[in-house]
């Protein structure tokens, strides 16, 4: 795997600099350098590197494209985009798209209460403000609360239910008044055509969300009857996230454009955009032949133009706006996890840890002389020996006949030998070898928790581009198995020899070996769960200035042991009380000892639950 597939994931983001990995961007740093500079003022654990410029990258590409595929077709719609909430309402993440997103008119998709607060709150008045999901009647009166503030703000119906509430907020804010102000209403339809890919049900007749053709009509009625339809503009579809073939997608085009034309047909003079949601594929893949979607931005923006032109062109109806809901696409790339390698299971595999006698059985002797005399020209020969003594060796401790020190030795020397032979033989494609791997992977533990910072991995199987952040100059040759360190045999990402992982064998007591997690920018942070109480991970945002310097801004440490406790609703003055008088009380310990004691207790309950080191080094 040439540089840890970043010609593939990578999207040119990224530099590979004298061995370590560099932002492509400005004066060039290295994630490195970063790290440490983070790690200098205290802030030990994983960190959360955000990148805005990142942000703004997305955002310009998404619109230059649509721009290009309208110029292409001399198609008269316009093009507008919102950012779904959903997949990231972290501050430093929303402020920072909202300060590079300006020259696009970009606004925000809500889809619950507290998420329609931050849209009304972040956008910028004329940006559009979309709201999807179930609404009540408090949530449909704040949509017309923001109207009133001069929001740009569609509700979209997701049940007739809605819409009879929307007709019933509206005679509550406007029934006295000279200008009634309403926002936008919008329509989300239950397509026939099903999505594709984990997320698929977001649409087809058994999903959750939308209308059918006949609640269409009837809503068309309702709207009609209430002297609401002029303000019905938006159709709206969304067929599921992650959308890695684009065939479903012309499919829902097609059917979600015969809607709005028929409806248009009908007499909803006033609807005019399509918004067809989210589903841009972001690529994950790190192995090649295991891309994740089989189109590129162009080719969707193309299609969406294309179709949408030629559905108005038959039916004889205004070609509509075009709406986008993107999200993962947007988010994905502008985050990236670094967490440090606390230790490698494997390390006592070396000839240090042999226990060799002054008389070795005899097969042991000769595993060790295998080991030494092991040549490429000799290598898959004395491999077979080595795992066929392997088996006797076991056996004979079995019987009796060796012992403890005599299989440990085995072990020991069975493990260089596979190793060795797998090194001398890296440039053979040995099927026999791949198998081996298995056999001699190293357990890297890395100081996060994949269920607060890639729930997906965990739950779908998703796979994060990951790699060291330095030693890139230098072939890695470990498989490598990956752990975090909450007490639950799922936080393992294991070795898979279809998409193998291979990291550099180090010795972490002498030097610090950091692997950086990709594209994780896009719902990890808020389905991140807080198991074993390990929280989000210390964050910052690191920006560039006009000579290309880079800052590191926005720190935000991982919560303390106190905050986390408060945000299970312990009483954490009764705890706070507790522990300083079982201190302070205790029969067995000095005064002296209590004040110091106690010093080092309110120390530890200043920090975040992340381990600093697991190597007997006193950092402080
Ligand atoms: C209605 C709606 N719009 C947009 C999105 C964002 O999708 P994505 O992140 O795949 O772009 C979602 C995600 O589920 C959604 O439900």
């Amino acid at each position: 795997m040439k540089h840890f597939g970043l010609h593939i994931w990578g999207d040119d983001n990224f530099i590979i600099n004298e061995g370590t990995i560099n932002i492509n961007h400005a004066s060039q740093p290295a994630l490195l350098e970063i790290t440490q500079a983070i790690r200098e003022k205290g802030y030990k654990g994983p960190l959360l590197l955000r990148f805005p410029h990142l942000i703004e990258k997305q955002i310009k590409t998404l619109f230059d494209t649509f721009k290009n595929a309208k110029k292409a077709f001399n198609y008269k719609g316009e093009f507008q985009a919102v950012f779904p909430l959903k997949v990231n309402q972290f501050p430093n993440f929303i402020e920072s798209l909202i300060e590079v997103s300006q020259a696009y008119n970009y606004g925000l998709e809500a889809g619950s209460k507290a998420e329609l607060i931050i849209a009304i709150a972040k956008t910028p008045l004329g940006a559009p403000i979309t709201i999807n999901g179930f609404k009540d009647k408090e949530m449909i009166s704040l949509c017309f609360i923001a109207a009133k503030m001069g929001h740009d703000i569609t509700i979209t119906i997701e049940g007739l239910g809605e819409l009879e509430t929307i007709i019933q907020v509206n005679q509550t804010f406007n029934n006295s008044v000279k200008t009634p102000i309403i926002p936008k209403i919008g329509m989300r339809i239950r397509l026939h055509n099903a999505g594709i890919g984990i997320w698929a049900k977001s649409a087809g007749y058994s999903s959750k969300f939308g209308l059918t053709s006949t609640e269409l009509l009837e809503a068309y009625e309702l709207l009609k009857k209430h002297a609401l339809l002029s303000h019905l503009w938006m159709i709206h579809f969304h067929i599921g996230s992650q959308i890695s073939d684009i065939a479903p997608l012309k499919k829902a085009l097609r059917e979600a454009g015969n809607i709005y034309a028929e409806l248009k047909k009908r007499g909803a003079d006033a609807l005019a955009a399509i918004n067809i949601g989210g589903g841009l594929a972001v690529e994950y893949s790190q192995h090649e032949g295991k891309q994740e979607r089989n189109y590129s931005l162009q080719e969707f923006a193309n299609d969406v133009v294309y179709l949408m032109q030629e559905i108005a062109k038959s039916k004889g109806v205004e070609e509509p706006d075009i709406f986008t809901e993107s999200g993962r696409y947007i988010a994905a790339s502008h985050a990236i996890l670094v967490a440090p390698v606390l230790e490698l299971f494997s390390q006592e595999y070396t000839e240090k840890g042999l226990r060799l006698k002054k008389k070795n059985p005899p097969l042991i002797e000769e595993l060790h002389d295998l080991y030494h005399s092991l040549s490429h020209k000799h290598a898959r020969e004395y491999l077979h020996d080595a795992l066929d003594h392997m088996e006797s060796l076991l056996t004979l401790f079995d019987l009796g006949y060796i012992d403890l020190e005599d299989r440990s030795n085995t072990e020991i020397l069975v493990n260089l030998i596979i190793k060795k032979s797998i090194f001398l033989l890296r440039n053979e494609d040995i099927d026999e070898l791949q198998k081996l791997q298995d056999r001699i992977q190293e357990r890297y533990l890395i100081n996060f928790s994949a269920f607060q910072s890639l729930p997906d991995f965990w739950g779908l199987a998703q796979h994060f581009p990951v790699m060291p952040l330095d030693k890139l100059h230098i072939k890695p040759t470990n498989p490598a198995s990956l752990w975090d360190i909450t007490c639950d045999s799922d936080g393992e990402i294991a070795f898979n020899r279809d998409l193998p992982l291979y990291l550099h064998d180090i010795d972490v007591s002498n030097e610090e070996y950091f692997l950086a997690f990709f594209l994780t920018g896009a719902y990890q942070e808020v389905l991140g769960m807080k198991h074993n109480l390990f929280t989000h991970p210390t964050e910052a945002v690191i920006t560039f200035d006009t000579e290309g310097k880079y800052h590191i801004t926005k720190l935000i440490e991982a919560q303390n042991l106190m905050d986390v406790l408060d945000d299970l609703d312990y009483d954490t003055n009764l705890i706070d009380k507790t522990l300083k008088y079982r201190i302070e009380e205790s029969n067995y310990i000095s005064k002296e000892e209590k004040r110091e004691l106690l010093g080092k207790l309110y120390l530890y309950l200043s920090e975040n639950s992340y381990l600093k080191t697991i190597q007997a080094i006193d950092e402080r």
